[in-house]
């Protein structure tokens, strides 16, 4: 069977969703914590977005500038940014269903739309998003996505993301002459199995802090209160925020916010966005 054949179940839910892609580690629930702690900004900068929990979930700025090394990840953006409609009409079709799973677990596509497609169906209706093994949600959980693949492209208009490694897209930033910066790094943590193409290694961590202290904008690095990573920032004098307990795979950790702009110092920034 063909799996356009497999139509809709006419789901009534209209829960509208900010966020498109369902991806373990994302940071939806505490993104308002660590909003807070940003002074005003014009111009935002994540150079890891994943499933864009931080930009989903924040007031936009006037300019955005987005990154992840993820072709998948960036392709599903893309095309959200693009050619939503015709993601649309498809996703109106591909409902979570055995044979749908099977074939696109097996198969890959190679036209952007249809790729966006299989990469959502498969992140979203699998277990942990490992796009292993089929998970039956909620019976409205097919419209959420309908609902999120309108919301999100709606809210990516006029958004500039780029695809390839921090190292790259810092080099590629012509960094705008008075705007208020604001720049958020949330890589994949440090020695922890994950979904991502590429885990993070320690020197990655070191050169994601030189090239943050080099360019000297308030930036946010998200991460858990990982040995290494609370030495990194105290030998380079930069704040250390908890934010909360948090479930990783494997345990329970404490996830902070390593910043060289403390919220205290908000107020020096200066007001106004
Ligand atoms: C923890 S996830 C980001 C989650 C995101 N903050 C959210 O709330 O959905 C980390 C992302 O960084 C990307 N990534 C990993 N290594 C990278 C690198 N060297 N340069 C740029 N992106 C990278 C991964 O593809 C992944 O999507």
């Amino acid at each position: 069977m063909g799996w356009g054949n497999l139509l809709q179940s006419n789901a009534s839910s209209k829960m509208l969703m900010n966020m498109v892609l369902r991806r373990l580690g994302n940071k939806k629930k505490i993104a308002h914590k660590i909003y807070s702690l940003f002074p005003a900004h014009s111009v935002y900068i994540e150079p890891f977005f994943g499933a864009g929990g931080m930009f989903f979930n924040k007031p936009r700025a006037k300019h955005n500038i987005l990154n992840d090394n993820d072709e998948e990840v960036h392709n599903l953006f893309w095309v959200l940014q693009r050619n939503h409609s015709e993601l649309l009409e498809i996703a109106k079709q591909a409902v979570q269903h055995e044979s749908l799973f099977t074939h696109w677990k097996k198969n890959k596509e190679t036209t952007p739309v249809l790729r966006a497609m299989r990469f959502l169906y498969l992140s979203n209706y699998s277990f942990m998003g490992k796009m292993d093994t089929l998970k039956i949600g909620p019976t409205h959980s097919h419209q959420i996505m309908l609902d999120a693949i309108e919301k999100t492209s709606s809210m990516l208009e006029g958004v500039v993301f780029t695809k390839g490694c921090f190292r790259d897209m810092f080099r590629k930033i012509n960094f705008p002459e008075h705007q208020k910066i604001v720049i958020y790094c949330d890589p994949p943590y440090l020695d922890t199995d994950n979904n991502y193409q590429a885990g993070f290694c320690k020197q990655d961590v070191i050169d994601l802090f030189d090239l943050l202290q080099q360019y000297d904008y308030p930036f946010y690095y998200s991460e858990f209160n990982h040995p290494f990573i609370v030495e990194q920032a105290k030998e380079r004098s930069l704040d250390i925020i908890t934010i909360g307990e948090r479930q990783s795979l494997k345990n329970r950790s404490t996830e902070i916010v390593v910043t060289n702009h403390p919220v205290w110092s908000n107020s020096l920034f200066g007001g106004g966005v």
